[in-house]
């Protein structure tokens, strides 16, 4: 029994439901649930906004679906979203409210935290964003010596700088390809470096992104980049020109060095893997304009709407969660597979991994119980077609089951030469044959009749039935980007919501920066730091006297 009075998410009915069926079904063909539905390639799909959803290459019956649904109305994850929208303050172990949709709600939208309504706040920094972004864009915005900018340099780690990093790579097509993009995030000194050594100081802007601003590898940077800054300009006046922050920490950020004219302000409420789409985003904002960002604000809020209001038979990122559910916690799937048809979204899986892993990888709940089920999978993958010459052979042959994420687009971007944009018809065969190959396989009979001999057909045999979502839309456009990050977020939500997850703390980061801290002075100093285990105080006297210390 939880606090609350209900039963713990596998005692409850509707889990029982689940694991029964489960077994009934045992090792239900996708090939026989095709055949017994003809329409099932085109019944089971969803669409929202411009995302066209297939989930019909699923191990599942309408009957799964169902039970699936009431497990999600057993757990109330709807009451949850709600309460979320609302300005509760669901992320109960820090006391905040959770509104990264309040981002990008209308400007006459009403959503309050603590009586204080949010939304002409939102606005206020957006319009300041526009602003400056587009004086840094038409040049107005100069440098300490009166160059024009021509590099932007954003320093920030996690959710401060996978989401623009992402944004930035998918939406490419739509930047200033007179300006300079890059994205420091490690505190390995070769990142700073390679983004800085072909650069000109006068004519660089760091965007300091970091909603605490006292996170170590950001403030060591951005500490590195003002002296390389200082080492050609001179003078210290040079900083409020060639430094912006981004934060919800004007103490902090002025302690740097950083005028607070200079900041563009978040909120508590938002939290760092749900933020790109805030102040956070400057640097995207600067690449694509102020029109094409508020286009891409406008494709989150599509599918937060339709979060918001659609039924559950048609809600995709329920849709999605559920089935994720289904895999994980009734197939013990692993791991899930995001797998992008588009160079542009190379970065995506590697955003969707903090999104979330960092939100739904816990073991205790919100009741502060230790859960006994699974929660949150390994996500990973890379654009389809590279990894379909590495890693897909397992997804295929392997002894895992891999449920996968197929994402394409119908056109090329504009901008491609008419050969170059010839070859996307090959890109999205690739893309269709794969899901096609997964789901169906190859029977010992058809490759037989294939005329392969005897002892080679076990190898050339492919059982089939694994599992994929294919999501299609016209064209990545920055709207469109909006509405997947969007359904992807509103996913891990629901099943945070189901797990009985907190997804919006992170406390598990903790303990390794805390140890890293007290290791340092080991590593220069060789100090005896009390509480070293025995293999670490080995490795660390390894590591000094490879250093020759
Ligand atoms: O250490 C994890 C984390 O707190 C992430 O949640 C966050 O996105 C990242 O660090 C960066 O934090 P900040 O924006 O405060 O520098």
């Amino acid at each position: 029994m939880n606090a609350d009075g209900r039963s713990r998410l596998n005692q409850t009915p509707e889990w029982s439901a689940l694991a029964k069926h489960r077994e009934e079904l045992g090792e239900v063909r996708l090939r026989e649930l095709f055949e017994a539905d003809p329409d099932r390639g085109t019944g089971y799909t969803l669409q929202v906004g411009d995302l066209y959803v297939d989930y019909s290459k699923h191990l599942v019956t309408d009957e799964t679906l169902r039970l699936l649904r009431e497990l999600a109305a057993a757990t109330d994850v709807f009451g949850l979203r709600d309460a979320m929208f609302r300005g509760e303050r669901i992320n109960t172990t820090e006391d905040r409210a959770v509104l990264h949709t309040a981002l990008r709600a209308p400007r006459d939208a009403v959503i309050e935290v603590d009586g204080e309504n949010v939304v002409p706040a939102v606005h206020a920094v957006l319009d300041r964003m526009a602003d400056f972004a587009g004086r840094v864009r038409s040049g107005e915005w100069t440098g300490h010596t009166g160059r024009r900018i021509r590099n932007v340099v954003n320093i920030g780690i996690g959710g401060s700088d996978l989401g623009p990093a992402m944004a930035y790579e998918a939406l490419r097509a739509y930047t200033a390809r007179d300006l300079t993009f890059r994205f420091v995030s490690n505190v390995d000194g070769a990142d700073l470096h390679e983004a800085l050594r072909d650069l000109d100081p006068a004519e660089t802007l760091f965007i300091v992104a970091s909603k605490t601003f006292t996170t170590i590898e950001t403030v060591t940077n951005a500490t590195s980049a003002r002296a390389w800054l200082l080492d050609a300009l001179g003078d210290e006046k040079a900083v409020a020109r060639h430094f912006v922050a981004l934060s919800t920490n004007a103490e902090k950020v002025s302690a740097f060095g950083i005028d607070t004219a200079n900041m563009f302000e978040f909120w508590d409420w938002v939290g760092g893997r749900y933020s790109y789409d805030s102040a956070i985003g400057l640097s995207l904002m600067i690449a694509i304009g102020p029109d094409r960002f508020r286009e891409m604000l406008d494709g989150f809020r599509i599918v937060d709407d339709h979060f918001r209001t659609a039924p559950p038979e048609a809600n995709a990122p329920l849709v999605m969660g559920l089935l994720g559910v289904w895999y994980n916690n009734f197939h013990d799937a692993q791991s899930h597979a995001v797998l992008p048809y588009s160079h542009y979204l190379s970065k995506f899986t590697a955003y969707l991994q903090q999104l979330d892993m960092e939100s739904n990888g816990k073991y205790v709940g919100r009741d502060g119980r230790e859960v006994d089920w699974q929660t949150g999978p390994v996500v990973w993958g890379t654009p389809g077609t590279n990894g379909q010459h590495a890693y897909y052979q397992l997804i295929h042959q392997g002894t895992k089951l891999i449920p996968a994420d197929f994402i394409g687009f119908a056109e090329p971007v504009e901008e491609l030469s008419d050969r170059l944009a010839a070859q996307h018809d090959l890109l999205m065969a690739n893309f269709f044959a794969q899901t096609q190959a997964l789901a169906f396989g190859k029977t010992p009979d058809e490759v037989r009749a294939e005329g392969v001999p005897e002892e080679l057909v076990p190898h050339k045999t492919f059982q089939g039935n694994h599992p994929t979502t294919t999501i299609l839309a016209t064209e990545l456009t920055p709207s469109v980007l909006g509405q997947l990050v969007a359904l992807y977020e509103h996913k891990v939500f629901v099943q945070g919501a189901i797990w009985n997850i907190g997804s919006f703390d992170q406390w598990g980061v903790e303990l390794g920066k805390v140890l890293a801290k007290r290791v340092e002075p080991a590593l220069t100093e060789g100090a005896d730091v009390p509480g070293l285990d025995p293999s670490t105080k080995a490795l660390v006297a390894a590591y000094r006297e490879l250093r020759g210390r």
